[in-house]
Protein backbone atom coordinates (compact mmCIF):
# COMPACT_ATOMS: atom_id res chain seq x y z
CA UNK A 1 0.00 0.00 0.00
CA UNK A 2 1.91 2.94 -1.19
CA UNK A 3 1.62 6.53 0.63
CA UNK A 4 2.12 9.83 -2.08
CA UNK A 5 3.39 12.96 -0.91
CA UNK A 6 3.58 15.16 -3.84
CA UNK A 7 5.53 12.87 -6.88
CA UNK A 8 6.89 10.45 -4.38
CA UNK A 9 6.12 7.17 -3.57
CA UNK A 10 6.54 6.28 -0.27
CA UNK A 11 6.31 1.84 -0.86
CA UNK A 12 5.90 0.15 1.62
CA UNK A 13 5.02 3.52 4.04
CA UNK A 14 8.23 2.24 6.45
CA UNK A 15 10.70 4.79 7.37
CA UNK A 16 14.31 4.46 9.24
CA UNK A 17 14.02 7.14 11.70
CA UNK A 18 16.72 10.02 11.94
CA UNK A 19 19.28 8.88 14.28
CA UNK A 20 22.74 11.23 15.02
CA UNK A 21 25.76 8.67 14.92
CA UNK A 22 23.52 5.48 13.47
CA UNK A 23 21.25 6.46 10.09
CA UNK A 24 24.34 7.80 8.12
CA UNK A 25 25.04 6.32 4.61
CA UNK A 26 26.61 2.75 5.76
CA UNK A 27 23.13 1.89 7.72
CA UNK A 28 21.06 3.27 4.91
CA UNK A 29 22.42 1.47 2.18
CA UNK A 30 22.45 -1.76 3.92
CA UNK A 31 18.92 -1.38 5.35
CA UNK A 32 17.96 -0.49 1.12
CA UNK A 33 19.49 -3.45 0.12
CA UNK A 34 17.61 -5.68 3.24
CA UNK A 35 14.10 -4.56 1.15
CA UNK A 36 11.34 -2.70 2.62
CA UNK A 37 11.94 0.71 3.85
CA UNK A 38 10.23 2.86 1.39
CA UNK A 39 11.60 6.17 3.38
CA UNK A 40 15.14 6.95 4.81
CA UNK A 41 16.10 9.53 7.33
CA UNK A 42 19.31 11.90 7.90
CA UNK A 43 20.80 12.69 10.77
CA UNK A 44 19.73 15.81 12.07
CA UNK A 45 21.78 18.64 10.47
CA UNK A 46 22.24 22.55 11.64
CA UNK A 47 20.23 24.37 8.62
CA UNK A 48 22.89 27.09 9.91
CA UNK A 49 25.81 24.98 8.76
CA UNK A 50 24.29 22.50 6.02
CA UNK A 51 25.41 25.66 3.24
CA UNK A 52 28.62 25.46 3.58
CA UNK A 53 28.56 21.70 3.96
CA UNK A 54 31.25 19.60 1.55
CA UNK A 55 29.41 16.84 0.89
CA UNK A 56 31.80 14.07 0.44
CA UNK A 57 33.23 15.07 3.86
CA UNK A 58 30.43 15.94 6.34
CA UNK A 59 29.39 12.24 7.86
CA UNK A 60 25.97 13.50 7.56
CA UNK A 61 26.14 14.09 4.10
CA UNK A 62 27.64 11.20 2.90
CA UNK A 63 25.14 9.24 0.38
CA UNK A 64 25.57 6.97 -2.28
CA UNK A 65 22.94 6.22 -4.90
CA UNK A 66 21.55 3.69 -3.43
CA UNK A 67 19.98 6.04 -0.89
CA UNK A 68 16.86 6.94 -1.72
CA UNK A 69 14.24 8.26 -1.13
CA UNK A 70 15.86 10.50 1.31
CA UNK A 71 14.79 13.27 3.62
CA UNK A 72 17.40 15.70 5.39
CA UNK A 73 16.05 16.41 8.63
CA UNK A 74 17.26 20.00 9.48
CA UNK A 75 16.76 21.65 13.36
CA UNK A 76 16.44 25.50 12.88
CA UNK A 77 15.29 28.58 14.66
CA UNK A 78 13.01 31.85 13.47
CA UNK A 79 16.81 33.41 12.44
CA UNK A 80 17.95 30.64 10.42
CA UNK A 81 18.45 31.37 6.31
CA UNK A 82 16.17 28.48 5.43
CA UNK A 83 16.28 29.87 2.09
CA UNK A 84 19.82 28.49 1.99
CA UNK A 85 19.50 25.51 3.69
CA UNK A 86 16.53 24.44 1.44
CA UNK A 87 19.02 25.21 -1.70
CA UNK A 88 21.56 23.21 0.26
CA UNK A 89 19.24 19.94 0.32
CA UNK A 90 18.12 20.44 -3.04
CA UNK A 91 21.59 20.79 -4.81
CA UNK A 92 22.05 17.23 -2.53
CA UNK A 93 19.39 15.60 -4.44
CA UNK A 94 17.11 15.49 -1.05
CA UNK A 95 14.05 13.69 -1.73
CA UNK A 96 12.29 15.68 0.72
CA UNK A 97 13.00 17.99 4.39
CA UNK A 98 11.91 17.39 7.71
CA UNK A 99 12.02 20.06 10.07
CA UNK A 100 13.08 18.44 13.92
CA UNK A 101 10.30 19.61 16.09
CA UNK A 102 10.90 16.95 18.93
CA UNK A 103 14.00 17.07 20.34
CA UNK A 104 14.26 18.10 23.81
CA UNK A 105 17.95 18.56 24.37
CA UNK A 106 19.03 21.50 26.39
CA UNK A 107 21.73 22.46 23.42
CA UNK A 108 19.21 22.49 20.81
CA UNK A 109 16.77 24.35 23.42
CA UNK A 110 19.43 26.79 23.87
CA UNK A 111 19.42 27.41 20.02
CA UNK A 112 15.49 28.10 20.17
CA UNK A 113 14.68 24.32 17.97
CA UNK A 114 13.59 21.42 18.33
CA UNK A 115 10.47 20.98 20.81
CA UNK A 116 11.52 24.93 21.67
CA UNK A 117 10.13 25.96 18.75
CA UNK A 118 7.06 23.72 18.83
CA UNK A 119 6.28 25.61 22.10
CA UNK A 120 6.00 28.71 20.35
CA UNK A 121 3.84 28.74 17.16
CA UNK A 122 4.20 32.32 16.78
CA UNK A 123 8.33 31.59 16.04
CA UNK A 124 7.54 28.30 14.31
CA UNK A 125 4.86 29.37 12.14
CA UNK A 126 7.10 32.15 9.71
CA UNK A 127 9.85 29.05 9.86
CA UNK A 128 7.36 26.44 8.07
CA UNK A 129 6.19 29.20 5.88
CA UNK A 130 9.68 30.20 4.64
CA UNK A 131 10.62 26.29 3.87
CA UNK A 132 7.25 26.13 2.32
CA UNK A 133 7.43 28.85 0.19
CA UNK A 134 11.06 28.26 -1.10
CA UNK A 135 10.53 24.58 -2.13
CA UNK A 136 7.94 22.17 -4.13
CA UNK A 137 10.15 19.01 -2.13
CA UNK A 138 7.83 17.36 0.45
CA UNK A 139 8.05 18.81 4.19
CA UNK A 140 7.59 16.55 7.25
CA UNK A 141 8.14 17.48 10.50
CA UNK A 142 8.67 15.15 13.89
CA UNK A 143 7.03 15.79 17.00
CA UNK A 144 6.33 13.90 20.23
CA UNK A 145 2.77 14.01 21.78
CA UNK A 146 3.39 16.60 23.98
CA UNK A 147 4.08 17.95 27.59
CA UNK A 148 0.98 16.17 28.81
CA UNK A 149 -1.18 12.86 27.31
CA UNK A 150 -4.03 15.46 25.97
CA UNK A 151 -5.49 14.23 22.66
CA UNK A 152 -7.17 17.35 22.21
CA UNK A 153 -3.99 19.16 22.28
CA UNK A 154 -2.25 17.01 20.06
CA UNK A 155 -4.72 16.97 17.12
CA UNK A 156 -4.88 20.49 17.64
CA UNK A 157 -0.78 20.98 17.26
CA UNK A 158 -1.26 18.80 14.23
CA UNK A 159 -4.05 20.95 12.56
CA UNK A 160 -1.94 23.66 12.87
CA UNK A 161 1.51 22.22 11.44
CA UNK A 162 -1.02 21.17 8.37
CA UNK A 163 -2.07 24.48 7.77
CA UNK A 164 1.10 25.83 7.36
CA UNK A 165 1.89 22.89 4.54
CA UNK A 166 3.59 20.46 6.35
CA UNK A 167 2.75 17.01 4.06
CA UNK A 168 3.84 14.39 6.55
CA UNK A 169 3.67 14.11 10.42
CA UNK A 170 5.86 11.69 12.45
CA UNK A 171 4.50 11.82 16.46
CA UNK A 172 7.02 9.81 18.58
CA UNK A 173 5.32 8.50 20.56
CA UNK A 174 6.17 9.25 24.12
CA UNK A 175 5.46 12.75 25.89
CA UNK A 176 7.97 15.79 26.01
CA UNK A 177 10.10 14.68 28.73
CA UNK A 178 9.60 10.95 28.82
CA UNK A 179 12.41 8.22 28.24
CA UNK A 180 12.87 6.13 25.33
CA UNK A 181 12.72 2.96 27.78
CA UNK A 182 9.19 4.23 28.80
CA UNK A 183 6.16 2.21 27.21
CA UNK A 184 5.42 4.53 23.73
CA UNK A 185 2.03 5.64 23.86
CA UNK A 186 0.68 4.75 20.43
CA UNK A 187 -2.73 4.38 21.43
CA UNK A 188 -2.94 8.40 22.13
CA UNK A 189 -2.10 8.56 18.26
CA UNK A 190 -5.78 7.39 17.40
CA UNK A 191 -7.48 10.94 17.67
CA UNK A 192 -5.82 11.58 14.57
CA UNK A 193 -6.90 9.25 11.43
CA UNK A 194 -10.17 10.76 9.80
CA UNK A 195 -9.34 14.24 11.56
CA UNK A 196 -6.66 15.39 9.60
CA UNK A 197 -5.74 15.66 5.79
CA UNK A 198 -2.25 14.87 5.22
CA UNK A 199 -0.56 11.58 6.35
CA UNK A 200 1.00 10.40 10.09
CA UNK A 201 3.52 8.43 11.00
CA UNK A 202 3.81 6.33 14.33
CA UNK A 203 6.87 6.30 15.94
CA UNK A 204 8.65 4.29 19.15
CA UNK A 205 9.21 1.13 20.52
CA UNK A 206 8.95 -0.82 17.50
CA UNK A 207 11.59 -4.08 17.75
CA UNK A 208 9.35 -6.88 16.75
CA UNK A 209 6.64 -7.31 13.89
CA UNK A 210 4.37 -7.97 16.44
CA UNK A 211 5.02 -4.57 17.74
CA UNK A 212 4.14 -3.21 14.37
CA UNK A 213 1.21 -4.39 13.69
CA UNK A 214 -0.38 -3.03 17.47
CA UNK A 215 1.23 0.17 16.89
CA UNK A 216 -0.92 0.11 13.44
CA UNK A 217 -3.69 -0.86 14.77
CA UNK A 218 -3.54 1.04 18.22
CA UNK A 219 -2.89 4.38 16.51
CA UNK A 220 -4.29 3.74 13.09
CA UNK A 221 -1.20 5.76 11.80
CA UNK A 222 -0.62 5.36 7.83
CA UNK A 223 2.75 4.37 8.60
CA UNK A 224 5.61 3.66 10.42
CA UNK A 225 8.86 4.86 11.64
CA UNK A 226 11.29 2.83 13.01
CA UNK A 227 14.80 3.57 14.94
CA UNK A 228 16.63 1.59 17.45
CA UNK A 229 14.95 -1.47 16.33
CA UNK A 230 16.06 -1.52 13.16
CA UNK A 231 19.12 -1.28 14.58
CA UNK A 232 19.59 -4.04 16.74
CA UNK A 233 18.27 -6.24 14.54
CA UNK A 234 18.61 -4.38 10.46
CA UNK A 235 16.10 -7.24 9.10
CA UNK A 236 13.42 -5.66 10.92
CA UNK A 237 11.58 -3.55 8.69
CA UNK A 238 11.79 -5.96 5.73
CA UNK A 239 10.14 -8.67 7.73
CA UNK A 240 7.55 -5.75 8.30
CA UNK A 241 7.41 -5.20 5.06
CA UNK A 242 6.94 -9.07 4.05
CA UNK A 243 4.63 -9.73 6.54
CA UNK A 244 1.98 -6.70 6.74
CA UNK A 245 2.70 -4.79 3.41
CA UNK A 246 3.41 -8.60 1.49
CA UNK A 247 6.79 -7.11 -0.26
CA UNK A 248 8.99 -9.73 -1.44
CA UNK A 249 12.19 -8.41 -0.18
CA UNK A 250 15.36 -10.01 -0.84
CA UNK A 251 17.89 -11.50 1.39
CA UNK A 252 21.02 -9.70 0.75
CA UNK A 253 22.61 -11.16 3.71
CA UNK A 254 22.59 -14.21 5.20
CA UNK A 255 24.09 -13.70 8.60
CA UNK A 256 24.58 -11.31 11.09
CA UNK A 257 28.53 -12.05 11.03
CA UNK A 258 27.81 -11.05 7.24
CA UNK A 259 25.92 -7.93 7.25
CA UNK A 260 28.90 -6.66 10.50
CA UNK A 261 31.42 -7.20 8.36
CA UNK A 262 29.99 -5.60 5.05
CA UNK A 263 29.24 -2.29 7.73
CA UNK A 264 32.97 -2.26 8.86
CA UNK A 265 34.05 -2.63 5.15
CA UNK A 266 31.60 0.34 3.60
CA UNK A 267 32.70 2.55 7.22
CA UNK A 268 36.00 2.00 6.12
CA UNK A 269 35.30 3.12 1.76
CA UNK A 270 33.03 6.23 3.20
CA UNK A 271 34.20 7.82 6.16
CA UNK A 272 37.29 9.48 6.89
CA UNK A 273 39.53 7.66 9.76
CA UNK A 274 38.53 9.20 12.71
CA UNK A 275 35.24 9.18 11.50
CA UNK A 276 35.04 5.66 11.90
CA UNK A 277 35.80 4.02 15.37
CA UNK A 278 33.28 6.21 17.12
CA UNK A 279 30.40 5.01 14.62
CA UNK A 280 30.95 0.87 14.58
CA UNK A 281 31.06 1.57 18.73
CA UNK A 282 27.58 3.09 18.28
CA UNK A 283 26.79 0.72 16.03
CA UNK A 284 27.84 -2.48 18.14
CA UNK A 285 26.33 -1.50 21.24
CA UNK A 286 22.62 -1.42 19.86
CA UNK A 287 23.24 -4.33 17.11
CA UNK A 288 24.88 -6.86 19.80
CA UNK A 289 21.97 -6.94 21.66
CA UNK A 290 20.18 -9.01 19.36
CA UNK A 291 23.16 -11.33 19.19
CA UNK A 292 23.49 -14.65 21.68
CA UNK A 293 26.80 -13.47 23.88
CA UNK A 294 26.28 -10.17 22.11
CA UNK A 295 27.33 -8.29 25.63
CA UNK A 296 30.42 -9.37 24.82
CA UNK A 297 31.16 -8.10 21.20
CA UNK A 298 29.53 -4.88 22.25
CA UNK A 299 32.15 -4.86 25.17
CA UNK A 300 35.44 -6.14 23.08
CA UNK A 301 34.35 -3.60 20.53
CA UNK A 302 33.76 -0.60 23.10
CA UNK A 303 37.63 -1.18 24.07
CA UNK A 304 39.13 -1.58 21.03
CA UNK A 305 41.52 1.46 19.81
CA UNK A 306 41.58 1.07 16.10
CA UNK A 307 38.90 -0.45 13.30
CA UNK A 308 41.94 -3.12 12.56
CA UNK A 309 41.64 -3.99 15.98
CA UNK A 310 37.77 -4.07 16.48
CA UNK A 311 38.31 -6.12 12.70
CA UNK A 312 40.04 -8.97 14.44
CA UNK A 313 38.01 -9.02 18.05
CA UNK A 314 34.87 -9.41 15.94
CA UNK A 315 36.23 -12.44 13.88
CA UNK A 316 37.10 -14.28 16.76
CA UNK A 317 33.78 -13.43 18.69
CA UNK A 318 31.98 -14.55 15.10
CA UNK A 319 34.12 -17.90 15.22
CA UNK A 320 33.64 -18.42 18.79
CA UNK A 321 29.61 -18.19 18.63
CA UNK A 322 27.46 -20.27 16.03
CA UNK A 323 27.66 -18.70 13.45
CA UNK A 324 24.13 -17.89 13.34
CA UNK A 325 22.46 -17.90 10.09
CA UNK A 326 18.88 -16.22 9.98
CA UNK A 327 15.86 -17.16 11.87
CA UNK A 328 12.54 -16.14 12.50
CA UNK A 329 13.71 -13.78 15.14
CA UNK A 330 11.23 -11.20 14.40
C1 LIG B 1 21.13 7.52 19.24
C2 LIG B 1 19.86 8.24 18.85
C3 LIG B 1 19.94 9.40 18.10
C4 LIG B 1 18.78 10.08 17.73
N1 LIG B 1 18.86 11.16 16.91
C5 LIG B 1 17.73 11.77 16.47
C6 LIG B 1 17.78 12.81 15.50
O1 LIG B 1 18.84 13.19 15.01
N2 LIG B 1 16.61 13.38 15.12
C7 LIG B 1 15.40 12.98 15.63
O2 LIG B 1 14.35 13.52 15.24
N3 LIG B 1 15.32 11.95 16.51
C8 LIG B 1 16.44 11.35 16.92
N4 LIG B 1 16.37 10.27 17.75
C9 LIG B 1 15.02 9.75 18.12
C10 LIG B 1 14.59 8.68 17.11
O3 LIG B 1 14.43 9.22 15.81
C11 LIG B 1 13.27 8.02 17.54
O4 LIG B 1 12.27 9.00 17.63
C12 LIG B 1 13.40 7.32 18.89
O5 LIG B 1 14.58 6.54 18.94
C13 LIG B 1 12.17 6.41 19.17
O6 LIG B 1 12.02 5.47 18.14
P1 LIG B 1 12.53 3.93 18.32
O7 LIG B 1 11.92 3.42 19.60
O8 LIG B 1 12.03 3.22 17.09
O9 LIG B 1 14.03 3.99 18.44
C14 LIG B 1 17.51 9.60 18.15
C15 LIG B 1 17.45 8.42 18.92
C16 LIG B 1 18.61 7.74 19.27
C17 LIG B 1 18.50 6.47 20.07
Amino acid sequence: MALRIHNLSIDPPLALAPMVGLTHSVFRSLLVELGGVGLLYSEMLSAKRLPAENADLTPGLIRSSLEFPLFYQIWANEDTDLVAAVRKIEELNGQGIDLNLGCPAPQLRKMGAGRYLLERPDRLMPVLRRIRTSTTLPLSVKIRIGPTADPAALLLTCRMLEEQGVDLIVVHARLAGEKFCRKPRWQLLDVLPQRLSIPFFANGGIFTVQDARDCLTLSGADGLMIGRGAVQWPWLISAIARDIYGHKSPLAYSSPEQLYFTYIDLLMARFPPERRLGRLKQFTHHFAASLPFGHSLASTIQSSGSMKEARTRAAVFFEQSDNQSLTEEV
